[in-house]
């Protein structure tokens, strides 16, 4: 029995993982739930999960957690993150969104035994930093992303692979002409075909920077070039990945666009435990692929160029891409001006190293503060 730590327990990631431990109560404990202010939510899987620890991080919230059982120990606010995150445990799922979850996961990876991450942002912005700390500290990270754990899952059988392919449906927008784009709204770009997930990661799958996040990842986690990782469109979302050997052989990894699979893979590793979806040949099930555009998509372009500039880039495209999206979400801004925003950010940014933690703080903070600034002037 494996005792897990759940960060962001009330978001897409963390319900999917409760319903994965709920499925394999033999397998998992859940030890720990942290959330941010969603506490309604929380509470209810207080109720079924009753688990040790609990934090909540806006301390407004956490003040409406009432008749919690004395058994429970509940940590507040940005210190009681903090406490939380040295909790030990042998599995912590670390599903915060953004940049915020880069904190927690460097004090975590000295007290869980494995991470099966889910964030993203914290390998795009500090990726080197995180993967260093856990190789001293011999914490296994486990990629969540689908795409990423497919490549894992593939080297796992054969890693002598040379190049990989990640798949994308092309998001919400694929069909739409670029003259279109200025007047869709947030509940459009937000039906993504396929996947149910955060807010966030929604709109980014529209503008693939989602993808050139996953392009990163992917660099970050097998030490491949950039040149050999290419991406090919599959609107069916059931191939994740694919990876091709020296004689051009590929090996695809196929499951249906679920994230309990991928989750479940990175909390059972080594074993694997009984799928909940599977794909089934009762019906057709046509795969297609075909070539990405890149002029369709300018932002990806954006992040594939910042990330073999290297340095403080991605850390700068991503405080910009965060804040955009919170303005956008917040019908504050058009769907084309995060392309703005991400444009002028690009071409107004002084390239820098980053040679410690703070200095990619420093460099979220300003970008975050710019890309206020510059929508202030659409
Ligand atoms: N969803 C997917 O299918 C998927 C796939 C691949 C990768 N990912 C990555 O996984 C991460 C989570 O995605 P998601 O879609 O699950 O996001 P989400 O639905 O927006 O959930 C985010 C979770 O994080 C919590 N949270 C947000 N800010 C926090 C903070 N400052 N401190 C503590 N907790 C905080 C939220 O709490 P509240 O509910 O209280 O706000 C919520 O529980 C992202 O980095 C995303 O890129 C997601």
């Amino acid at each position: 029995m494996k005792t897990i730590n759940i960060f962001g327990s009330t978001g897409s990631i963390g319900k999917n993982t409760l319903d994965v431990i709920r499925k394999n109560k033999k397998d998992f404990k859940v030890l720990g739930l942290c959330t941010h202010s969603n506490v309604g939510a929380l509470c209810a899987q207080i109720k079924e999960f009753s688990p040790s620890y609990v934090c909540v991080v806006n301390e407004e919230s956490a003040g409406k957690i009432k008749h919690l059982n004395k058994k429970i120990k509940l940590f507040k606010g940005e210190i009681g993150l903090r406490e939380f995150s040295s909790i030990n445990c042998d599995t912590s799922l670390m599903a915060i969104s953004g940049i915020s979850a880069l904190k927690p996961l460097m004090i975590n990876i000295e007290h869980a035994k494995k991470i099966a991450l889910a964030n993203k942002e914290s390998i795009v912005t500090a990726g080197d930093f995180v993967l260093d700390k856990a190789k001293r500290f011999k914490t296994k990270i486990l990629p969540v992303d689908s795409e990423i754990n497919a490549l894992f899952q593939l080297s796992a059988s054969q890693n002598n692979f040379s190049k990989v392919y990640l798949t994308a449906s092309g998001g919400a927008l694929f069909d739409y002409k670029p003259k279109d784009l200025s007047r869709v709204c947030v509940k459009t770009v937000l039906s993504h075909p396929t996947w149910r997930m955060g807010r966030r990661i929604t709109i980014d799958s529209a503008t693939l920077v989602n993808k050139g996040f996953e392009v990163v990842e992917s660099h970050q986690f097998f030490n491949l070039p950039y040149e050999n990782i290419g991406i090919v469109i599959h609107r069916e979302s059931n191939v994740h990945a694919l990876v091709e050997f020296k004689d051009k052989t590929l090996f695809a990894c196929m499951y249906p666009p679920d994230m309990r699979i991928p989750i479940s893979f990175a909390l059972s590793y080594p074993k694997r435990i009984d799928a909940l979806q599977t794909l089934n040949f009762k019906g057709k099930l046509s795969l297609t692929f075909e070539p990405l555009r890149v002029r369709q998509f300018p932002l990806l372009d954006i992040v594939l160029n910042g990330a073999k500039r290297g340095g403080n880039s991605l850390t700068v495209l991503n405080g910009c891409d965060e804040v955009a999206i919170e303005y956008f979400l917040g019908n504050k801004i058009k769907f084309t001006d995060i392309y703005k925003a991400m444009n002028y950010m690009f071409s107004h940014y002084k390239q820098a190293k980053l040679k410690t933690l703070d200095d990619v703080f420093y460099w979220d903070t300003w970008a975050k503060e710019k890309t206020k600034e510059y929508l202030r002037t659409l």
